[in-house]
């Protein structure tokens, strides 16, 4: 046998099961989230009683488990409708993959066997087609639109007409229940549209350290082969979870890198300098992500604070400040400068990537002041503006 595959084969000494700790696998056991998982199916359950319940908006921060949770029930429902044999049918679909009112509808009408092309029909087609093929029946249909806010932009005409579709039914009844880490996205819909989408709201908090604990120590036990976990690896992955606002994903993730570097070092078991260095390279990748996809432009005023940042012992800026570092950085790289109108909406593009915050302060001589400051390391930042081929020439200032 070829050395390639050798080593392949060969039991992880860390993992019993690596794929446990993956955002696909839905745990048998969710901790801390009674309320909800008890919210969702009250709320359920009278789907499968044949009554028709009603919208509900689940809200919560990033890695609060909404989607876990969603599908766990989901999960649960399905089966139990099926003993039961209830006509409801629960549909998940993530909005970041079905992007479109088209998209959308010709999913939902090939669950119930009406071939859709992927394109050529208008979109008034699609819906109608989705409504003739459900209607066929006494049933109902619960539309789960996972990451809705997606939606928002090119789609929301999928909300308004889901949101009245059941005054055009005859026999089926439609429910939808949107998911979403974004609490402002409604502020962009139509009045009506919002009141039906929201006429129940369950909130899931972000998870304090404590719970952090009891949902990595759980999964720990499945994931990882016996005594590999030193005593501090948990405590610090739930340190700089909760630095995320309690974000269980990161938890997860933090947990599954630092197995993987300790069995990329040959190590039995994994100690807390795995962490430190899970938590360094997770870190890189996500602001090596955010700034891949920056323009020329936005990657000079991210230079302009990185530049204020390393020349100064104050961490924060005016916007005016900023602005005179980025004229001065355009000059000195041959590009032309833009408003300070136009580098004001940077700021608030690199604030929502998480690269600066950006707090606005007050009104000054040009409108809005914000007070900038870097959210992420110099030392991190650095390396990967200069790979842009344009900032070279900002390594030796
Ligand atoms: N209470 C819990 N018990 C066990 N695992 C959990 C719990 N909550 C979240 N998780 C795990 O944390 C990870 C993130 O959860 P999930 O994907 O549900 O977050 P989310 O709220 O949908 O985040 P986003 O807004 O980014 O979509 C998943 O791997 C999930 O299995
Ligand atoms: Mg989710």
């Amino acid at each position: 046998m070829g050395k390639l595959f050798e080593n392949r084969i060969i039991e992880s000494s860390i993992f019993a099961n690596k794929e446990l700790l993956r955002p696909t696998y839905i745990p048998e056991n969710l901790p801390h989230r009674k309320k909800q998982l008890k919210s969702l199916a009250d709320t359920l359950s009278a789907a499968l009683k044949g009554k028709t319940p009603s919208n509900l908006l689940i809200y919560g921060k990033t890695g609060t488990g909404k989607t876990a949770t969603v599908k766990y029930v989901d999960k649960q429902l399905e089966e139990k409708g099926e003993k039961m044999d209830s006509k409801c049918t629960l549909i998940y679909i993530n909005c970041e993959l079905f992007d479109t009112q088209y998209r959308v509808f010709a999913y939902l009408a090939r669950v119930f066997n009406k071939k859709v092309p992927t394109f050529g029909w208008t979109t008034d087609k699609v819906y109608s087609e989705f409504k003739r093929v459900i209607d066929k029946e006494d049933r109902c249909v619960i539309v789960i639109l996972d990451e809705v806010d997606k939606l928002v932009t090119g789609g929301e005409e999928t909300l308004y007409n889901l949101s009245r579709i059941n005054s055009e039914l005859n026999n089926a009844r439609v429910r939808m229940i949107g998911i979403s880490n974004d609490p402002t996205f409604t502020e962009l819909l139509d009045t009506s549209v919002r009141s039906s989408m929201s006429e129940e709201e369950l909130i899931f908090p972000p998870y304090n350290a404590n719970q952090l604990q009891d949902i990595l120590t759980e999964r720990a036990e499945i994931a990882f082969n016996k005594s590999v976990i030193k005593g501090e690896v948990i405590p610090l992955c739930v340190a700089f979870a909760a630095q995320e606002h309690g974000n269980a994903m990161r938890a997860l993730d933090l947990l599954r890198v630092s197995g993987e570097i300790a069995e990329g070092t040959k190590s039995d078991v994994i100690t807390e300098e795995h962490v430190r260095l899970a938590n360094e390279k997770i870190e890189t990748d996500r602001i090596a992500e955010a700034v891949k996809i920056l323009s020329l432009q936005s990657k000079i005023v991210l230079s302009s604070v990185l530049l204020l940042s390393k020349k100064n012992s104050n961490r924060q800026f005016s916007s005016g400040e900023v602005y005179e570092m980025y004229r001065r950085l355009c000059d000195h790289l041959g590009i032309e400068a833009l408003t300070y109108r136009r580098v004001t909406d940077f700021f608030v593009e690199l604030e929502i990537l998480g690269l600066i915050n950006a707090k606005i302060v007050g009104r000054g001589r040009y409108g809005r002041t914000r007070e900038i400051s870097l959210s992420v390391p110099e030392v991190l930042l650095q390396p990967l503006l200069v790979e842009d081929p344009m900032l070279k020439a900002i390594s030796n200032i």
